[in-house]
């Protein structure tokens, strides 16, 4: 029988060290983002506007926080940990460019409090852009039919 060869491909990730020089230059880790997501979410439910629209489909939260905080992760240090998808999370919610800018608001204040002006402006910016992303997926959507979710492929 033939010879197994030695040699085993080295299969490494570029993740990790990513992740710590985000989190170096940021300001950012698990604790501080944990509180980000927790603090936030305390004042959206608060809100007078944006409250009802999750009271109405969140009745477990910490789920919710948790997926977050994952969530946040992510897309700020790079972690891969969340697996989710935004999208059709928010086709379908009875929201409007301002609904978007109040939680952006909302987010812009909290990440200023909880996080080093280096880590704040990088969430901000993050948030941003995803925030337009789905208003716009939203607006599309509502274009179509005020409830109808567009097909994704
Ligand atoms: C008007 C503004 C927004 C409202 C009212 C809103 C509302 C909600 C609600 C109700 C859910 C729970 C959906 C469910 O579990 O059935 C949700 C999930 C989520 N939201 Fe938002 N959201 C808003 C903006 C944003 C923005 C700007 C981001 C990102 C920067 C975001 C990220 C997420 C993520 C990651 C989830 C979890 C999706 C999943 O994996 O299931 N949301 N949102």
């Amino acid at each position: 029988m033939a010879d197994i060869p030695a040699y085993r491909p080295r299969v490494t990730s570029a993740r990790p060290e990513m992740t710590r020089a985000l989190s170096a230059r940021t300001g950012l880790d698990d604790e501080v983002l944990r509180d980000l997501v927790h603090a936030f979410y305390g004042k959206v439910r608060k809100d007078p506007v944006l409250g009802p629209i999750f009271a109405a489909r969140i009745s477990d939260w910490e789920p919710h926080l948790g997926r977050m905080v994952d969530f946040w992760s992510s897309v700020a240090l790079m972690t891969g940990r969340y697996h989710g998808a935004p999208v059709p999370a928010h086709v379908g919610l009875p929201v409007t460019r301002a609904d978007f800018d109040r939680w952006l608001t909302l987010f812009r204040e909290t990440a200023r409090e909880t996080c080093t002006p280096d880590g704040a402006e990088h969430v901000i910016t993050r948030a941003e852009r995803i925030a337009r992303s789905l208003h716009m997926a939203v607006e599309d959507a509502q274009r179509v039919c005020p409830h109808a979710v567009p097909e994704l492929r």
